[in-house]
């Protein structure tokens, strides 16, 4: 039996550079990599997104828009080690998000960072339960399939915890029903990444790269046309010094162009900044990273286009088959354990 690897993308209306490149393509290069020697899921988790309030009116197109951009970012999905789906269509999440959300303590899910961040910036009646019960979904995500890996950010820590915790505790009682994830140091060491790439405003290079709207010249949105994209970067904010250096304190505008131009080629940060630094010729630096970000863009872009609705609708329906069969069978055992079941 394979080990299984998974992780679930948020829904988002829309994906700037920074999503790209802290979130999907490293993801994306993990499945490619890792196809062969182990199960891979990756899946929308797009129950989890009625925890805030949302468009309900586009949401349907903007779930399929984002897996489409999964499958455009070169997600090896014909490959049968590759697992894509939406999480709504496995009725087995929900169920034993349900089971694990009684053996959850009110004050385990009342300490989780998250929630109380979330909570803080809406007003009391709004905060819904299932912004509250959100980790136990998230657990059942994981647990379903078994899964050792689950490669995600630091934000999700707690999360990733609580999961082992409720898992370890369940087994305790029940006997071994679920595989316990592995701990976020030891994820960190598998996916071999010690820091994870800032990337930034390009109008305020002080602050991260975020949506659009608080934003509109600092972002480059995915769906943005190579003119666009080209126009931000050509003025991007820099700085007085004169010449590129890879300095964060000092210039971080240049230096967000020279990490851009690191991820997006795939070359490592030393040899990047070894080619720029000394260069007194911001315009050049900045048109090299227009090069790689509108490369990046057109070929998104035209995959994108490749794929219609009616195909991707039916790679989801057949993976979606696939993994309800597991998840079923793990939700078995799980009723079983608990008397719901001989
Ligand atoms: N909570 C994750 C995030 O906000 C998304 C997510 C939902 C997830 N379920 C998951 C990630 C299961 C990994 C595994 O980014």
């Amino acid at each position: 039996m394979k080990e299984v690897l998974l992780t679930g993308l948020r829904t988002n209306a829309e994906y700037h550079l920074g999503n790209y490149i802290g979130g999907i393509k490293p993801i994306i290069q993990m499945a490619q990599e890792k196809a062969d020697q182990y199960q891979v899921n990756l899946f929308a988790p797009d129950l989890h997104s009625f925890t805030t309030e949302i468009d309900h009116s586009t949401f349907y197109d903007q779930t399929m828009d984002n897996i489409n951009l999964f499958l455009a970012c070169g997600l090896p999905y014909e490959h049968d080690g590759v697992n894509v789906y939406r999480q709504s269509r496995i009725p087995a999440h929900s169920e034993l998000a349900w089971i694990l959300s009684n053996f959850t303590g009110f004050g385990e899910m009342s300490r989780m960072v998250e929630f109380k961040e979330k909570a803080e910036r809406q007003n009391e009646d709004r905060v819904s339960v299932g912004l509250f019960t959100y980790p136990t979904l998230m657990a059942a995500d994981i647990l379903l399939y078994d899964a050792s890996w689950v490669p995600v950010g630091e934000d999700q820590r707690q999360h990733l915890e609580f999961t082992r915790d409720i898992a370890e505790r369940f087994n305790n009682r029940f006997g071994e029903v679920f595989t316990v994830p592995k701990s976020l140091k030891e994820q960190q060491e598998f996916i071999g990444r010690e820091e994870s790439p800032r990337i930034r405003s390009l109008r305020d290079p002080a602050k991260k790269m975020s949506k659009s709207i608080s934003d509109p010249a600092g972002t480059i949105q995915l769906s943005d046309s190579p003119d666009e994209a080209r126009k931000k970067i050509m003025s991007a904010t820099t700085d007085s010094v004169g010449a590129v250096h890879y300095d964060w304190d000092n210039q971080p505008g240049v230096t967000n162009l020279l990490q851009i131009i690191s991820y997006l080629s795939d070359k490592p940060q030393p040899e990047v900044n070894g080619e720029w630094d000394g260069n007194e010729r911001y315009g050049d630096l900045k048109s090299a990273t227009a090069d790689v970000v509108c490369e990046t863009l057109e070929k998104i872009q035209n995959a994108m286009k490749e794929v219609d609705e009616g195909s991707l609708e039916s790679i989801l329906a057949d993976n979606e088959a696939r993994m309800n069969q597991q998840a079923v069978t793990k939700l078995e055992q799980v009723q079983k354990a608990i008397g719901l079941r001989r």
